[in-house]
């Protein structure tokens, strides 16, 4: 399926990326700042899942940023759109066949570490995986990748010394910390925030870890930063709603571009 996908791909440009990014809730505006070479709709190539979510457009945009030959998917697809694990990370291993070698995961996340307030970048240092299936589990996955691949290093140590830098140079507070996702849509309560807190976790959200774990497998360098949009459910008494995490996210963005620019320019 893949062949089959990079196939039309290729019909529409034959721009080599050096940089993948993954835009989160909030930073698909950085899309538009890229000197614009190709941009391809995950809707004209085969059997590719679409995005549904809000702030999500669904679409590659390939082009120059910050002197990089970035692609970038403004808008990402979830598990809880009712998508399998490998139609999650379809798009991921496309980019890499496409050339990109180094991946920047970026999201929305609520904060579990209760020295973080909404608003924070945090630089994801480790993840895990918590009722999410892995995208890894197929009968044939040495095509793409060995089947049994090390994560030890997910987070690359070069990018994370690379990024403490991007920061200081933007002059940006960035935090650093665990990253969980649970397959949402549903927000936590309470007790899974506390099991979570318990178990390392800085920050939760719904998506990176299936993208990390099939970027390590098919061979990309990565780095992940999180935008804290909101704290999670029973740190503060008051319920959680897509809206807060949204409007968040739309005030941070300035922030946020600002620092993947900087890493950008960096890595
Ligand atoms: N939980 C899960 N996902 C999220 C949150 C949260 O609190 N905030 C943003 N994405």
């Amino acid at each position: 399926m893949l062949e089959k996908q990079i196939e039309v791909l290729r019909q529409f440009t034959d721009f080599e990326p050096e940089v993948a990014i993954v835009l989160g809730s909030g930073l698909g505006g950085l899309a538009e700042k890229a000197e614009i070479h190709a941009m391809v709709e995950y809707s004209q190539i085969p059997d590719m899942p679409v995005s549904t979510a809000p702030l999500h457009k669904g679409r590659f945009v390939f082009g120059t940023l910050q002197g990089k030959r970035v692609v970038m998917m403004q808008g990402r697809v979830h598990l809880y759109e009712g998508y399998t694990p490998q139609q999650v990370v379809m798009p991921i291993r496309l980019m890499r066949l496409m050339g990109a070698s180094k991946l920047i995961l970026t999201n929305a996340s609520g904060g579990i570490n209760r020295s973080f307030s909404p608003g924070d970048l945090m630089m994801i240092t480790d993840h895990i995986s918590c009722f999410v299936k892995s995208p890894l589990i197929t009968e044939k996955a040495d095509e793409i990748g060995v089947r049994f691949p090390d994560m030890s290093n997910v987070y690359s140590k070069r990018m994370q010394k690379s990024i403490r830098n991007s920061a200081i140079k933007c002059g940006i507070d960035l935090k650093s910390g665990v990253y969980v996702q649970l397959t949402g849509p549903q927000f936590e309560t309470p007790a899974e925030i506390k099991m979570m807190s318990a178990l390392g976790a800085d920050a939760v959200g719904m998506s990176t870890v299936i993208e990390a774990v099939a970027g390590i497998h098919c061979g990309f360098e990565i780095a992940g930063v999180s935008l804290v949009t909101n704290l999670a459910c029973g740190l503060l008494d008051k319920p959680l709603s897509g809206e807060e995490v949204e409007e968040t996210a739309q005030k941070s963005a300035v922030k946020f571009e600002k620092l993947i620019n900087q890493i950008i320019k960096d890595i």
